[in-house]
């Protein structure tokens, strides 16, 4: 989603905002752009295109500057247009990017029309440059302090003004921003991976912090609760973050290297785990656990269903009572709290804002027992959680999440076994063989891998259909809606996913010939009821593509299709399971021609509501 970077140097700081543009295109835009103070001028290049045609266009108009920000946009308010794209400008003073919401951007539109000011977009965003104008009084750093305290909902700006060169002011509410400090120099910048290989120094900015950069110095004030904002000091970290230009080796897109990485990120993400200790979830575990009596989980997408899978597990290993909920639902439902409850967020960006405030509003319950499974060690979401489990996933570039997803499922099976032995419920014998099933879950997934060239086969069928239905029972059925929603959001088929026994219930009238129906068949306890609602489908004449166990004797025949996993592997089958279901839905997009890490309208890292 949309990023931000800014810096303050004696040196021309185009070519290092342009590179943190780069390093932050993975989560998906619409629109760039760059603006420096220059010759005591702002100027500005805006592109709707890539950020290497920003970088040439900069080139070319000799943009340089030792003040800027720059942006990647992923629109919301107004269409992805030049015009709309950051950064906005206030008269020939202010320059200004930002990131999130701001929920009275009418009310302000119309106050700040009627005293002069003209708009040039439709963005929200227009309306913190004009209003950080209209507060000027010689002090941009005032001025950004006195404009926030106007703003309702999320942001994350940077801002510079014509007057004061060497200055960037930034400030945060609801979405994430880092300040770098380097030799001589300062830099801001939305997630610290925009910054790597510039500065490791970084200092994660917190909720209501204005921060005034100048030449390698900086100052961070906070807002108190009766408006005032009072000086403070943050830590300085040494952060090693990874560079999101990720080298592609051998493969055509970073999905399909984030699919073929998974035995190797699970493998990471199980190193170091030597038994079943709460401590592998932080030191304060197992007073954390001590009580627990149900688990909440709160999520979004594809971390929603791995949360779904693991509900199965909690319930039925652990013993535990589990609600799994959708993250931008649950914020604004009335449930009823309960504080022995373990709060499990789920994300593998820690900076989803729909599961942050789901996170905020479940604590604001009195649920004080926050846990989160993320993959971003530097994220939001493990700062603001007692206790976390890192997936060592690695950087996952592509907006379809794979790797991720598999890690999480590990970090959740692993949550399960930990809390069912802390309960009394898991007997030495079944601790020692679930982990040794974990151990050599990295060689089944490599299996399973080996099945590429028969789905290869079954894409090209895909290609055509406007439509398919995916079917699952049990923990499958989490599986089966992962499936579904991978298929759509890279190859843009309508997809969707049922509990193979709620066919007869609606979705049954939706099958004929066109239809291809993708069923997740494991050899589970389940299976006898599977192959009845297959029948269901064939009778009907929809063709059916079965991922199914070697041990299931499901044949293929006349419009049944069918692939083999190498091996039942019992409570782990869904890590297997879906494995096959990534590499349908990368093979159809790929011979759709889509735009496969970077689909349509998707962002990595949805940061805003
Ligand atoms: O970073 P998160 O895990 O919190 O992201 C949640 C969803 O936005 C994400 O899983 C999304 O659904 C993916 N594009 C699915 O592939």
């Amino acid at each position: 989603m949309c990023g931000i970077v800014g810096a303050v140097s004696p040196k021309n700081i185009v070519p290092i905002l342009v590179e943190g543009l780069k390093r932050l295109e993975y989560r998906g835009y619409d629109s760039c752009g760059v603006a420096v103070h220059h010759d005591g001028k702002l100027r500005r290049t805006r592109s709707t295109s890539r950020v290497a045609e920003l970088d040439a266009q900069v080139a070319a108009e000799k943009v340089s500057g030792g003040t800027g920000i720059a942006h990647t946009r992923w629109a919301t308010h107004g269409a992805p247009a030049v015009h709309n794209a950051h950064p906005h400008f206030s008269g020939d003073r202010i320059a200004l990017v930002h990131n999130g919401i701001i929920e009275n951007h009418d009310e302000l539109r119309a106050e700040l029309q009627a005293k002069g000011f003209k708009f040039e977009s439709q963005t929200d965003t227009e309306v913190i440059a004009h209003l950080v104008n209209h507060l000027y009084d010689g002090d941009l750093f005032e001025a950004v302090q006195r404009a926030t305290l106007r703003l309702k909902g999320a942001f994350a700006i940077a801002v510079f003004c014509r007057d004061e060169p060497h200055r960037v002011v930034g400030a945060r509410e609801g979405s994430p921003l880092v300040l770098g400090v380097g030799k001589g120099e300062t830099f801001l910048a939305s997630d610290a991976m925009a910054l790597a290989g510039v500065t490791d120094q970084i200092v994660y900015l917190e909720e209501g912090d204005v921060v005034d950069l100048q030449m390698g110095k900086h100052w961070i004030v906070s807002r108190q609760s009766d408006g005032s904002y009072k000086r403070v000091q943050r830590e300085v970290r040494t952060v090693h973050a990874h560079s999101g230009a990720a080298e592609l080796g051998p493969y055509r897109h970073y999905m399909q290297k984030e699919i073929f990485e998974q035995p190797r990120a699970i493998a990471d993400t199980l190193d170091g785990v030597g038994g079943l200790d709460p401590s592998l979830f932080g030191d304060a575990a197992a007073r954390v656990f001590d009580g627990v009596d149900r688990v909440l989980i709160l999520a979004c997408g594809t971390s929603y269903y791995a949360g779904s899978t693991a509900r199965y597990w909690l319930e039925a290993i652990a013993g535990l009572p589990t609600n799994v909920e959708i993250a931008s639902e649950y914020r604004y439902r009335e449930s009823v709290p309960d504080p022995r409850t373990l709060v499990v967020t789920i994300s593998q960006s820690g900076e989803t804002a729909d599961t942050i405030a789901a996170l905020k509003h479940a604590r604001s319950q009195g649920m004080e027992r926050t846990l989160t499974i993320c993959n971003v060690a530097t994220s939001a979401m493990v700062r603001e959680c007692k206790l976390n489990f890192i997936t060592r996933a690695g950087v996952e570039i592509g907006v379809a999440s794979t790797k991720a997803f598999t890690t999480q499922l590990v970090a959740l099976f692993l949550l399960t076994l930990v809390l069912a032995k802390y309960r009394g419920k898991l007997a030495q014998k079944g601790e020692d063989a679930a982990l040794r099933n974990l151990r050599h879950l990295p060689s089944a997934v490599q299996s399973v891998l080996a099945l590429e060239p028969q789905i290869i086969s079954w894409a090209e069928q895909f290609v055509p259909r406007q439509h398919a239905l995916f079917l699952g029972r049990g923990r499958h059925y989490p599986v089966a809606l992962e499936g579904a929603l991978k298929l759509k959001e890279i190859s843009y088929i309508h997809a969707e996913a049922y509990p193979a026994g709620e066919l007869k219930h609606g979705p049954l009238a939706l099958v004929d010939v066109e239809m291809p129906v993708v069923t997740v068949a494991p050899a589970d306890d389940l299976l006898e009821k599977l192959k009845s609602n297959m029948q269901e489908v064939r009778a009907r004449g929809g063709q059916l593509y079965v991922f199914a166990d070697a041990d299931t004797h499901i044949e293929s025949s006349t419009g049944i299709h069918v692939i083999r996993l190498p091996e039942h592997y019992g409570a782990l089958s869904p890590i297997l399971h879906v494995i096959p279901l990534q590499l349908l839905a990368y093979h159809t997009a790929c011979a759709r021609g889509t735009d496969v890490d970077k689909p349509r309208n998707l962002a990595k890292s949805v940061t805003v509501e």
